[in-house]
Protein backbone atom coordinates (compact mmCIF):
# COMPACT_ATOMS: atom_id res chain seq x y z
CA UNK A 1 0.00 0.00 0.00
CA UNK A 2 1.38 3.43 -1.08
CA UNK A 3 -0.95 5.73 0.68
CA UNK A 4 -4.05 6.32 3.04
CA UNK A 5 -7.21 8.26 1.74
CA UNK A 6 -9.33 9.16 5.08
CA UNK A 7 -12.33 10.63 5.12
CA UNK A 8 -12.49 12.17 8.69
CA UNK A 9 -15.61 12.63 10.70
CA UNK A 10 -16.68 8.94 11.45
CA UNK A 11 -17.07 8.03 15.63
CA UNK A 12 -15.47 4.67 15.78
CA UNK A 13 -17.95 2.46 16.96
CA UNK A 14 -17.55 -1.40 17.51
CA UNK A 15 -15.11 -4.35 18.86
CA UNK A 16 -11.28 -4.86 17.69
CA UNK A 17 -8.85 -7.40 18.29
CA UNK A 18 -5.18 -6.49 19.07
CA UNK A 19 -2.79 -8.81 17.46
CA UNK A 20 0.71 -9.82 18.88
CA UNK A 21 3.30 -7.48 20.01
CA UNK A 22 5.73 -6.63 17.41
CA UNK A 23 8.65 -5.18 19.73
CA UNK A 24 8.48 -8.26 21.72
CA UNK A 25 8.23 -10.77 18.70
CA UNK A 26 11.36 -9.47 17.06
CA UNK A 27 13.45 -9.84 20.39
CA UNK A 28 12.17 -13.63 20.67
CA UNK A 29 13.15 -14.45 17.02
CA UNK A 30 16.38 -13.38 17.49
CA UNK A 31 16.58 -15.23 20.78
CA UNK A 32 15.24 -18.60 18.99
CA UNK A 33 18.90 -18.67 17.23
CA UNK A 34 20.24 -19.72 20.59
CA UNK A 35 18.58 -23.10 20.29
CA UNK A 36 19.12 -26.50 18.66
CA UNK A 37 15.90 -27.13 17.81
CA UNK A 38 12.57 -25.83 16.95
CA UNK A 39 11.00 -23.08 18.50
CA UNK A 40 7.26 -22.40 17.50
CA UNK A 41 5.92 -18.73 18.50
CA UNK A 42 2.04 -18.17 18.32
CA UNK A 43 -0.04 -14.82 17.94
CA UNK A 44 3.07 -13.33 15.29
CA UNK A 45 2.01 -10.53 13.72
CA UNK A 46 1.71 -10.32 9.95
CA UNK A 47 3.76 -7.20 9.38
CA UNK A 48 6.59 -5.90 7.26
CA UNK A 49 9.35 -5.97 10.18
CA UNK A 50 8.36 -9.52 11.27
CA UNK A 51 9.09 -10.11 7.14
CA UNK A 52 12.30 -8.37 7.51
CA UNK A 53 12.92 -10.70 10.28
CA UNK A 54 12.15 -14.09 8.82
CA UNK A 55 14.63 -13.29 5.84
CA UNK A 56 17.40 -12.13 8.21
CA UNK A 57 17.30 -15.79 9.93
CA UNK A 58 16.78 -17.49 6.75
CA UNK A 59 20.00 -15.69 4.90
CA UNK A 60 21.39 -17.52 8.26
CA UNK A 61 20.54 -20.41 6.85
CA UNK A 62 17.84 -20.98 9.43
CA UNK A 63 15.24 -22.59 8.83
CA UNK A 64 11.50 -20.50 8.97
CA UNK A 65 8.07 -21.60 8.21
CA UNK A 66 4.89 -19.42 8.53
CA UNK A 67 1.75 -21.12 9.03
CA UNK A 68 -1.70 -19.63 8.73
CA UNK A 69 -3.09 -17.92 12.07
CA UNK A 70 0.01 -15.86 13.10
CA UNK A 71 2.29 -19.76 14.26
CA UNK A 72 5.96 -18.95 12.82
CA UNK A 73 8.51 -21.84 13.21
CA UNK A 74 12.33 -21.35 13.95
CA UNK A 75 14.60 -24.24 13.78
CA UNK A 76 18.10 -23.03 14.32
CA UNK A 77 19.41 -26.64 14.81
CA UNK A 78 21.56 -25.46 11.56
CA UNK A 79 22.76 -22.08 11.46
CA UNK A 80 24.85 -21.87 8.43
CA UNK A 81 26.43 -18.34 7.86
CA UNK A 82 27.01 -16.07 10.78
CA UNK A 83 27.15 -13.16 8.51
CA UNK A 84 23.64 -11.04 8.47
CA UNK A 85 23.16 -9.66 5.19
CA UNK A 86 23.99 -5.81 4.57
CA UNK A 87 20.50 -4.24 3.37
CA UNK A 88 18.46 -6.25 5.87
CA UNK A 89 19.99 -4.98 8.85
CA UNK A 90 20.24 -1.54 7.91
CA UNK A 91 16.68 -1.22 6.96
CA UNK A 92 15.56 -2.75 10.24
CA UNK A 93 17.53 -1.73 13.61
CA UNK A 94 16.37 -5.08 15.57
CA UNK A 95 18.02 -7.59 13.37
CA UNK A 96 21.29 -6.48 14.63
CA UNK A 97 20.26 -8.44 17.89
CA UNK A 98 20.86 -11.53 16.28
CA UNK A 99 24.95 -10.72 16.43
CA UNK A 100 24.73 -11.76 20.54
CA UNK A 101 22.43 -15.13 19.70
CA UNK A 102 24.89 -15.99 16.64
CA UNK A 103 28.20 -15.01 18.87
CA UNK A 104 26.70 -17.19 22.30
CA UNK A 105 26.40 -20.06 19.35
CA UNK A 106 29.07 -20.20 17.10
CA UNK A 107 31.60 -17.95 18.67
CA UNK A 108 31.80 -15.73 15.71
CA UNK A 109 28.88 -13.06 14.01
CA UNK A 110 29.46 -10.12 11.78
CA UNK A 111 26.45 -7.91 11.33
CA UNK A 112 25.96 -4.35 10.16
CA UNK A 113 25.47 -1.82 12.01
CA UNK A 114 21.92 -0.45 12.02
CA UNK A 115 21.17 2.81 10.46
CA UNK A 116 19.91 6.15 12.42
CA UNK A 117 15.99 6.67 12.05
CA UNK A 118 13.82 9.81 12.05
CA UNK A 119 13.58 9.73 15.65
CA UNK A 120 16.83 9.51 16.67
CA UNK A 121 20.89 8.44 16.18
CA UNK A 122 20.09 5.43 17.91
CA UNK A 123 23.70 4.26 18.32
CA UNK A 124 24.26 0.75 20.28
CA UNK A 125 27.25 1.90 22.71
CA UNK A 126 25.27 -0.50 25.30
CA UNK A 127 24.71 -2.99 23.07
CA UNK A 128 28.52 -3.33 22.17
CA UNK A 129 29.95 -2.33 25.50
CA UNK A 130 27.80 -5.19 27.13
CA UNK A 131 29.01 -8.00 24.47
CA UNK A 132 32.67 -6.79 25.04
CA UNK A 133 31.96 -7.22 28.83
CA UNK A 134 31.13 -11.25 28.33
CA UNK A 135 34.40 -11.33 26.82
CA UNK A 136 33.76 -11.10 23.06
CA UNK A 137 36.50 -9.43 20.73
CA UNK A 138 34.86 -6.85 19.00
CA UNK A 139 35.91 -4.93 15.94
CA UNK A 140 33.66 -2.26 14.19
CA UNK A 141 34.96 -1.56 10.54
CA UNK A 142 33.56 -0.57 7.51
CA UNK A 143 29.68 -0.53 8.64
CA UNK A 144 30.08 -3.70 10.22
CA UNK A 145 30.58 -5.67 13.88
CA UNK A 146 32.42 -8.45 14.12
CA UNK A 147 32.51 -10.36 16.65
CA UNK A 148 34.43 -13.35 18.44
CA UNK A 149 34.96 -15.45 21.54
CA UNK A 150 35.69 -19.01 22.38
CA UNK A 151 33.21 -18.86 25.34
CA UNK A 152 31.64 -16.26 26.92
CA UNK A 153 31.95 -15.18 30.42
CA UNK A 154 29.52 -13.88 32.81
CA UNK A 155 30.31 -10.27 33.73
CA UNK A 156 28.67 -6.91 35.40
CA UNK A 157 27.18 -4.64 33.07
CA UNK A 158 25.87 -1.40 33.64
CA UNK A 159 23.45 0.61 30.83
CA UNK A 160 23.50 3.90 30.93
CA UNK A 161 20.13 4.17 30.01
CA UNK A 162 17.98 1.32 30.70
CA UNK A 163 17.30 0.51 26.93
CA UNK A 164 14.55 -1.97 25.83
CA UNK A 165 16.60 -3.54 23.13
CA UNK A 166 19.92 -3.46 24.59
CA UNK A 167 18.67 -5.51 28.01
CA UNK A 168 16.66 -8.08 25.48
CA UNK A 169 20.01 -8.67 23.17
CA UNK A 170 22.42 -8.89 26.46
CA UNK A 171 20.03 -11.59 28.11
CA UNK A 172 20.20 -13.51 25.03
CA UNK A 173 23.60 -13.21 24.82
CA UNK A 174 24.07 -13.97 28.26
CA UNK A 175 22.22 -17.00 28.28
CA UNK A 176 24.86 -19.09 27.49
CA UNK A 177 27.69 -17.56 28.88
CA UNK A 178 30.04 -19.29 31.40
CA UNK A 179 29.17 -17.78 34.87
CA UNK A 180 26.46 -15.21 36.60
CA UNK A 181 25.73 -12.23 34.27
CA UNK A 182 24.22 -9.07 36.31
CA UNK A 183 22.66 -6.06 34.08
CA UNK A 184 22.14 -3.11 36.34
CA UNK A 185 19.76 -0.35 34.90
CA UNK A 186 18.00 -2.72 33.01
CA UNK A 187 14.88 -1.53 30.97
CA UNK A 188 11.88 -2.65 32.59
CA UNK A 189 9.08 -3.08 29.60
CA UNK A 190 7.39 -6.05 29.43
CA UNK A 191 8.73 -7.00 25.98
CA UNK A 192 11.70 -7.26 28.47
CA UNK A 193 9.92 -9.39 30.72
CA UNK A 194 8.57 -11.39 27.59
CA UNK A 195 11.60 -12.01 26.46
CA UNK A 196 12.85 -13.65 30.06
CA UNK A 197 10.10 -15.56 30.17
CA UNK A 198 10.75 -17.25 27.08
CA UNK A 199 14.78 -18.10 27.67
CA UNK A 200 13.61 -19.46 30.75
CA UNK A 201 11.09 -21.46 28.95
CA UNK A 202 14.05 -22.77 26.65
CA UNK A 203 16.26 -23.98 29.85
CA UNK A 204 17.71 -20.25 30.89
CA UNK A 205 18.25 -19.70 34.22
CA UNK A 206 16.94 -15.99 34.57
CA UNK A 207 16.16 -13.61 37.55
CA UNK A 208 14.70 -10.19 38.28
CA UNK A 209 13.36 -9.29 33.66
CA UNK A 210 11.03 -6.24 35.00
CA UNK A 211 12.89 -4.92 37.94
CA UNK A 212 16.61 -2.85 37.46
CA UNK A 213 18.29 -5.38 37.96
CA UNK A 214 18.69 -8.98 35.87
CA UNK A 215 20.35 -11.74 36.49
CA UNK A 216 21.55 -14.35 34.22
CA UNK A 217 23.03 -17.63 34.93
CA UNK A 218 24.63 -19.14 31.79
CA UNK A 219 23.92 -22.44 30.60
CA UNK A 220 25.19 -24.71 28.43
CA UNK A 221 21.80 -25.33 26.15
CA UNK A 222 19.04 -24.68 25.47
CA UNK A 223 16.14 -26.29 23.75
CA UNK A 224 13.15 -25.37 21.37
CA UNK A 225 10.31 -24.32 23.09
CA UNK A 226 6.51 -23.23 22.25
CA UNK A 227 6.00 -19.63 23.21
CA UNK A 228 2.29 -17.32 23.01
CA UNK A 229 3.69 -13.46 22.22
CA UNK A 230 2.03 -10.85 24.27
CA UNK A 231 -0.22 -8.68 22.74
CA UNK A 232 0.95 -5.37 20.83
CA UNK A 233 0.32 -2.47 23.47
CA UNK A 234 1.14 0.54 21.67
CA UNK A 235 -1.64 -0.91 18.52
CA UNK A 236 -3.53 -1.07 21.76
CA UNK A 237 -2.80 2.57 22.35
CA UNK A 238 -3.44 3.82 18.79
CA UNK A 239 -6.92 2.70 18.45
CA UNK A 240 -7.57 3.94 21.83
CA UNK A 241 -6.27 7.48 20.76
CA UNK A 242 -8.42 7.10 17.46
CA UNK A 243 -11.48 6.23 19.83
CA UNK A 244 -11.16 9.16 21.87
CA UNK A 245 -10.24 11.63 18.84
CA UNK A 246 -13.31 10.76 17.28
CA UNK A 247 -15.44 11.01 20.01
CA UNK A 248 -15.92 6.99 19.52
CA UNK A 249 -16.75 3.83 21.65
CA UNK A 250 -14.88 1.38 21.21
CA UNK A 251 -13.64 -1.91 22.74
CA UNK A 252 -10.24 -3.54 22.44
CA UNK A 253 -9.63 -6.77 22.54
CA UNK A 254 -6.41 -9.14 23.70
CA UNK A 255 -4.68 -6.55 25.83
CA UNK A 256 -3.35 -7.14 29.17
CA UNK A 257 -4.77 -4.21 31.60
CA UNK A 258 -1.00 -3.27 33.47
CA UNK A 259 0.99 -3.13 30.30
CA UNK A 260 -1.28 -0.35 29.09
CA UNK A 261 -1.50 1.53 32.49
CA UNK A 262 0.49 4.32 32.38
CA UNK A 263 -0.84 5.35 29.00
CA UNK A 264 -4.47 4.84 30.31
CA UNK A 265 -3.84 6.79 33.45
CA UNK A 266 -2.77 9.54 31.34
CA UNK A 267 -6.00 9.33 28.21
CA UNK A 268 -8.28 9.28 31.84
CA UNK A 269 -7.05 12.77 32.48
CA UNK A 270 -8.51 14.43 28.90
CA UNK A 271 -11.81 13.17 29.83
CA UNK A 272 -11.97 9.87 28.31
CA UNK A 273 -14.22 7.29 30.07
CA UNK A 274 -11.66 4.01 29.90
CA UNK A 275 -13.61 1.00 31.43
CA UNK A 276 -10.32 -2.12 31.89
CA UNK A 277 -11.97 -5.88 31.96
CA UNK A 278 -9.26 -9.16 32.35
CA UNK A 279 -8.30 -9.01 28.20
CA UNK A 280 -10.08 -5.83 27.32
CA UNK A 281 -10.60 -1.97 27.69
CA UNK A 282 -13.65 -0.12 26.10
CA UNK A 283 -12.89 3.43 25.47
CA UNK A 284 -15.05 6.50 24.74
CA UNK A 285 -15.13 10.00 24.91
CA UNK A 286 -18.30 12.36 23.79
CA UNK A 287 -16.63 15.47 24.03
CA UNK A 288 -13.77 17.10 22.67
CA UNK A 289 -10.72 15.85 25.02
CA UNK A 290 -9.04 17.88 27.48
CA UNK A 291 -5.42 19.08 27.15
CA UNK A 292 -2.89 17.52 29.21
CA UNK A 293 1.05 17.14 29.64
CA UNK A 294 2.91 14.03 28.99
CA UNK A 295 6.55 13.38 29.64
CA UNK A 296 7.74 10.09 27.38
CA UNK A 297 9.78 7.97 30.11
CA UNK A 298 10.70 4.13 29.86
CA UNK A 299 8.71 1.70 31.46
CA UNK A 300 6.46 1.61 33.48
CA UNK A 301 6.53 5.43 32.26
CA UNK A 302 4.54 7.45 29.31
CA UNK A 303 5.80 5.01 26.34
CA UNK A 304 7.79 6.86 23.86
CA UNK A 305 6.02 4.56 20.63
CA UNK A 306 2.42 6.68 21.78
CA UNK A 307 3.82 10.11 22.23
CA UNK A 308 3.19 10.75 18.59
CA UNK A 309 -0.55 9.20 18.58
CA UNK A 310 -1.09 11.08 21.66
CA UNK A 311 0.07 14.15 20.26
CA UNK A 312 -2.42 14.20 17.32
CA UNK A 313 -5.14 13.27 19.77
CA UNK A 314 -3.69 16.58 22.05
CA UNK A 315 -4.01 18.93 18.61
CA UNK A 316 -7.76 19.04 19.16
CA UNK A 317 -7.94 18.86 23.04
CA UNK A 318 -9.54 21.82 25.12
CA UNK A 319 -6.56 24.04 26.01
CA UNK A 320 -2.51 23.85 25.86
CA UNK A 321 -0.44 20.75 26.28
CA UNK A 322 3.17 20.25 26.55
CA UNK A 323 4.67 17.28 25.43
CA UNK A 324 7.89 16.17 26.06
CA UNK A 325 10.09 13.18 24.37
CA UNK A 326 13.08 12.30 26.54
CA UNK A 327 13.62 9.27 24.82
CA UNK A 328 14.76 10.14 21.59
CA UNK A 329 15.93 13.32 20.55
CA UNK A 330 14.42 13.50 17.23
CA UNK A 331 10.88 12.41 17.28
CA UNK A 332 8.43 15.06 16.40
CA UNK A 333 8.53 15.50 12.81
CA UNK A 334 5.07 15.10 12.33
CA UNK A 335 4.54 17.95 14.40
CA UNK A 336 4.82 19.90 10.62
CA UNK A 337 2.71 17.43 8.87
CA UNK A 338 -0.16 17.93 11.83
CA UNK A 339 0.59 21.74 11.76
CA UNK A 340 -0.64 21.17 7.58
CA UNK A 341 -3.65 20.06 9.37
CA UNK A 342 -4.83 22.89 11.06
CA UNK A 343 -2.92 21.90 14.08
CA UNK A 344 -1.46 24.65 16.41
CA UNK A 345 1.88 22.85 17.72
CA UNK A 346 4.91 24.93 18.37
CA UNK A 347 8.17 22.38 18.88
CA UNK A 348 11.28 23.29 20.92
CA UNK A 349 14.07 20.80 21.08
CA UNK A 350 12.44 18.20 23.16
CA UNK A 351 9.36 19.75 23.91
CA UNK A 352 6.02 20.36 21.48
CA UNK A 353 3.72 22.70 22.88
CA UNK A 354 0.35 21.96 21.61
CA UNK A 355 -2.14 24.55 21.48
CA UNK A 356 -5.89 22.68 21.09
CA UNK A 357 -7.85 23.79 17.92
CA UNK A 358 -11.75 23.03 17.80
CA UNK A 359 -10.93 20.75 14.78
CA UNK A 360 -8.37 20.08 11.52
CA UNK A 361 -8.68 19.96 8.12
CA UNK A 362 -7.79 16.77 5.74
CA UNK A 363 -4.76 17.57 3.79
CA UNK A 364 -1.74 15.35 2.13
CA UNK A 365 0.27 14.56 4.39
CA UNK A 366 3.58 12.12 4.65
CA UNK A 367 4.66 9.35 7.37
CA UNK A 368 8.27 9.55 8.29
CA UNK A 369 8.20 6.73 10.83
CA UNK A 370 5.65 4.18 12.18
CA UNK A 371 4.65 6.38 14.78
CA UNK A 372 4.65 9.26 13.12
CA UNK A 373 2.03 7.32 10.64
CA UNK A 374 -0.01 5.95 13.11
CA UNK A 375 -0.23 10.10 14.20
CA UNK A 376 -1.53 11.09 11.18
CA UNK A 377 -3.97 8.49 10.61
CA UNK A 378 -5.67 9.38 14.01
CA UNK A 379 -5.58 13.21 13.03
CA UNK A 380 -6.96 12.23 9.71
CA UNK A 381 -10.10 10.10 11.02
CA UNK A 382 -11.15 13.36 13.01
CA UNK A 383 -10.57 15.57 10.29
CA UNK A 384 -13.04 17.22 8.33
CA UNK A 385 -12.70 15.97 4.53
CA UNK A 386 -10.18 14.26 2.79
CA UNK A 387 -6.46 13.34 4.04
CA UNK A 388 -4.23 11.44 2.14
CA UNK A 389 -1.52 10.04 4.06
CA UNK A 390 2.01 8.73 1.88
CA UNK A 391 4.99 7.06 2.77
CA UNK A 392 2.43 4.19 4.36
CA UNK A 393 4.95 1.62 4.45
CA UNK A 394 6.09 3.20 7.05
CA UNK A 395 2.74 2.20 9.30
CA UNK A 396 2.39 -1.46 7.65
CA UNK A 397 6.28 -2.16 9.54
CA UNK A 398 4.42 -2.43 12.76
CA UNK A 399 0.34 -2.57 12.52
CA UNK A 400 -1.40 -5.53 11.19
CA UNK A 401 -4.58 -5.17 8.85
CA UNK A 402 -4.68 -1.18 10.21
CA UNK A 403 -7.20 -0.26 7.58
CA UNK A 404 -9.20 -3.47 7.74
CA UNK A 405 -9.36 -3.13 11.73
CA UNK A 406 -10.25 0.34 11.32
CA UNK A 407 -12.84 -0.13 8.17
CA UNK A 408 -14.59 -2.68 10.75
CA UNK A 409 -14.86 0.44 13.38
CA UNK A 410 -16.58 2.33 10.47
CA UNK A 411 -13.65 4.41 9.55
CA UNK A 412 -14.06 5.80 6.04
CA UNK A 413 -10.61 4.52 4.63
CA UNK A 414 -8.80 2.95 1.62
CA UNK A 415 -5.41 1.99 0.86
CA UNK A 416 -3.46 2.18 -1.95
CA UNK A 417 -5.19 5.31 -2.86
CA UNK A 418 -8.30 4.03 -3.99
CA UNK A 419 -10.80 6.60 -3.38
CA UNK A 420 -12.84 6.35 0.14
CA UNK A 421 -16.33 4.07 -1.14
CA UNK A 422 -19.22 6.39 -0.60
CA UNK A 423 -22.23 4.60 0.38
CA UNK A 424 -23.37 3.54 -3.62
CA UNK A 425 -26.34 6.34 -4.35
CA UNK A 426 -29.98 5.09 -5.66
CA UNK A 427 -29.38 7.50 -8.42
CA UNK A 428 -26.91 6.55 -11.39
CA UNK A 429 -24.34 8.92 -11.15
CA UNK A 430 -24.67 10.69 -15.16
CA UNK A 431 -21.80 12.10 -16.88
CA UNK A 432 -21.81 15.88 -18.33
CA UNK A 433 -21.96 13.48 -21.74
CA UNK A 434 -25.31 12.07 -20.09
CA UNK A 435 -23.97 8.48 -20.23
CA UNK A 436 -24.17 6.78 -16.93
CA UNK A 437 -21.23 6.19 -14.79
CA UNK A 438 -20.87 2.62 -14.78
C1 LIG B 1 12.78 -0.38 21.32
O1 LIG B 1 13.78 0.21 20.53
C2 LIG B 1 11.55 -0.38 20.44
N1 LIG B 1 11.81 -1.14 19.24
C3 LIG B 1 11.18 1.05 20.08
O2 LIG B 1 9.97 1.00 19.33
C4 LIG B 1 10.94 1.83 21.36
O3 LIG B 1 10.65 3.17 21.03
C5 LIG B 1 12.19 1.76 22.24
O4 LIG B 1 12.53 0.39 22.50
C6 LIG B 1 11.99 2.48 23.55
O5 LIG B 1 10.97 1.90 24.25
C7 LIG B 1 11.86 -2.48 19.29
O6 LIG B 1 11.73 -3.07 20.34
C8 LIG B 1 12.06 -3.20 18.00
P1 LIG B 1 16.25 1.70 23.16
P2 LIG B 1 15.30 0.16 21.03
O7 LIG B 1 17.51 0.96 22.97
O8 LIG B 1 15.52 -1.02 21.87
C9 LIG B 1 19.47 5.06 23.41
C10 LIG B 1 8.54 1.44 17.56
O9 LIG B 1 8.01 2.49 17.18
N2 LIG B 1 20.46 4.01 23.20
O10 LIG B 1 15.41 1.44 24.36
O11 LIG B 1 16.20 0.34 19.88
C11 LIG B 1 18.64 5.31 22.17
O12 LIG B 1 19.30 6.20 21.29
C12 LIG B 1 10.00 1.44 17.97
O13 LIG B 1 7.95 0.34 17.66
C13 LIG B 1 21.80 4.34 23.25
O14 LIG B 1 22.17 5.49 23.47
O15 LIG B 1 15.34 1.46 21.91
C14 LIG B 1 17.38 5.90 22.73
O16 LIG B 1 17.58 7.28 22.96
C15 LIG B 1 10.65 2.79 17.78
N3 LIG B 1 22.72 3.37 23.05
C16 LIG B 1 17.24 5.20 24.07
O17 LIG B 1 18.51 4.62 24.37
C17 LIG B 1 22.36 2.06 22.83
O18 LIG B 1 23.25 1.20 22.69
C18 LIG B 1 16.22 4.09 24.07
O19 LIG B 1 16.54 3.24 23.04
C19 LIG B 1 20.98 1.74 22.79
C20 LIG B 1 20.05 2.73 22.99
Amino acid sequence: MDKLIVTGGTRLEGTVEMSGGKNGCLALMAGALLAKGETILINVPQIGDVRTMIEVLRALGVRCDEEPGGVLKIDATEIRTTEAPYELVRKMRASFCVLGPLLARKGYAKVAMPGGCDIGARPIDFHVKGIQTLGAHLVTDHGFVEVEADRLHGGQIYLNFPSAGATQHLMTTAALAEGVTTIHNAAMEPEVVEVAAFLNKMGARIEGAGTATVRIEGVKELRGTTFKLIPDRMEAGTFAVAAVITMGDVRIENIRPADVEPFVMKLRETGAIVDMYENAMRVRCNARPLATDIMTMPHPGFPTDLQQPFAAMLSIAEGTSVVTENVYERRFKYVNELVRMGADIKQEGRTAIITGVPKLTGAQTAATDLRAGAALVCAALAAEGQSEISGVEHIERGYENLVGKLRSLGAQINDNGSETKEAPTTEPVVQASGSPVL
